[in-house]
């Protein structure tokens, strides 16, 4: 272990200041599979939307470890008999590798080429990594114990909880931290009064009654940040264009047309032919993604070439709102496409923004997330929605349009191959 002569810091525009204290947080940050994380942005592709939205993995990261610490302290301050204390380390280790299975541009990768970040944040823990090694060092047991906390299958739910729940330290970290880079002021809440008002209880986290208003303002923040944030029409486009990068590489790769790739490096071959490993995977940040975007711009294919460019150069796909889906004028809008020479397959998407990862509260039934309990003066809990209006209403709340989105060109006026009928479809209200 290495000489441990005082705590360090981070300096965090978030949180000011990030203290480590245990030698193996130390440790844990220094291997090259953390490090990694700088090379991975936080919020994929919505710098197209907020320029400002640059921030990587690795501060998320680190802010998600302290929010969990400051938890912690705050848990073992308080004397609360219900938080068991040999658990700390081992939530703040899962709490800063919670993310580290998160590959470049993960949502668009995971939707094409199935692979999910939490199997690999698992693989990583487990597997012949630097992390690995240093998880070791604590406890023989302790890979496969962060590797299940982080697969929320852990038997102390109540750490699982504070990694990952609807009130949990990953979201409070990554709503002031997007809110802070992408310059929106809708995402901000009071993490301290959250802070202060959580409790273990039997096994779990509840929040004191009076901490209320406070979970209210935080929900808001996130129902605020999904609508005008995550599923910003602008940042969609730009996440059909990436998908469809990846599914156009994929098919020429798999017709055996390789030369038409200019550029295919071994993590990507391997991502293609469905064959990827730790080692590999690993090798696979943004900035090898992007240097193939670049080298793809100038390959044979006219559909990937083309797809690349709009993605280096923000000439992403338009949309439109049409006020109901009509699957009849949808096949027209696809056979005008086609005339205009773009095969609508690439070219051609309808999007509606209802991810359930993004619900912003559920309250029971009608989800698998535990519901956010209030502790009442009695001792009893009473579900968060049953006493708030403000939750009530912004609960499961899956309004929202569909979106469709197509090159620029079909939608300027005017244009010969869309009929008046689809026209006057697409322009909505
Ligand atoms: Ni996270």
């Amino acid at each position: 272990m290495a000489v441990w002569p005082e705590e360090k810091v981070f300096k965090d525009p978030v949180h000011k200041y990030i203290y480590v204290q245990e030698p193996a947080i130390w440790d844990l940050i220094n291997t090259k599979e953390f490090q990694r994380l700088r090379r991975i942005r936080q919020l994929g592709a919505s710098f197209f939307t907020f320029h400002g939205a640059e921030h990587s993995r690795f501060s998320h990261s680190l802010g998600v470890y302290e929010i969990a610490r400051k938890i912690i302290h705050q848990f073992e301050r308080n004397g609360f008999s219900d938080w068991p204390r040999e658990e700390g380390l081992l939530c703040m280790c899962a709490a800063l590798l919670h993310d580290i299975g998160h590959g470049p541009f993960s949502h668009s990768i995971e939707t094409v080429f199935g692979e999910h970040h939490e199997a690999w944040s698992c693989r990583i823990v487990q597997g012949d990594t630097e992390v690995n090694r240093v998880l070791r060092r604590i406890d023989p047991s302790f890979p496969d114990r962060v590797a299940a906390v982080i697969c929320k299958t852990y038997p102390q739910e109540i750490v699982v909880s504070l990694v990952s729940s609807q009130l949990d330290a990953d979201r409070m970290d990554y709503l002031l931290r997007d809110a802070y880079c992408t310059g929106v002021n809708y995402g901000m809440y009071d993490l301290e009064r959250i802070l202060r008002v959580i409790r273990p209880h039997r096994g779990d986290i509840v929040v004191k009654e009076s901490g209320m208003h406070a979970v209210e303002d935080y929900l808001t923040s996130r129902y605020q940040m999904y609508w005008q944030v995550y599923f910003h029409p602008v940042t969609r486009s730009s996440e059909i264009v990436l998908r469809n990068i990846f599914a156009r590489a994929k098919a020429i790769y798999d017709a055996g047309d390789g030369e038409t790739l200019p550029f295919l490096p071994e993590p990507l071959r391997r991502l293609f032919e469905g064959r990827l490993d730790v080692e590999h995977y690993l090798a696979l940040d943004e900035a090898l993604v992007q240097a193939a975007f670049s080298l793809w711009a100038n390959g044979k294919d006219e559909i990937l070439s083309d797809l690349c460019k709009r993605f280096l150069h923000r000439k992403l796909f338009q949309y439109a709102t049409p006020t109901r889906m009509d699957e009849a004028l949808l096949e027209r809008l696809r056979e005008s496409i086609r005339r205009e020479g773009y095969d609508p397959d690439y070219y051609l998407q309808v999007d509606f923004p209802k991810d359930l990862s993004y619900d912003v509260y559920r309250s029971g039934a009608a989800s698998r997330k535990k519901p956010i309990y209030l502790l009442k003066h009695d001792g009893g809990l009473t579900e968060i929605s049953e006493v708030s209006d403000i939750v009530r209403s912004i609960s499961g709340t899956q309004y929202g349009r569909h979106r469709i989105y197509v090159p620029e060109r079909i939608l300027e006026p005017g244009n010969p191959y869309i009929t008046a009928e689809t026209a006057e479809w697409l322009k909505g209200e």
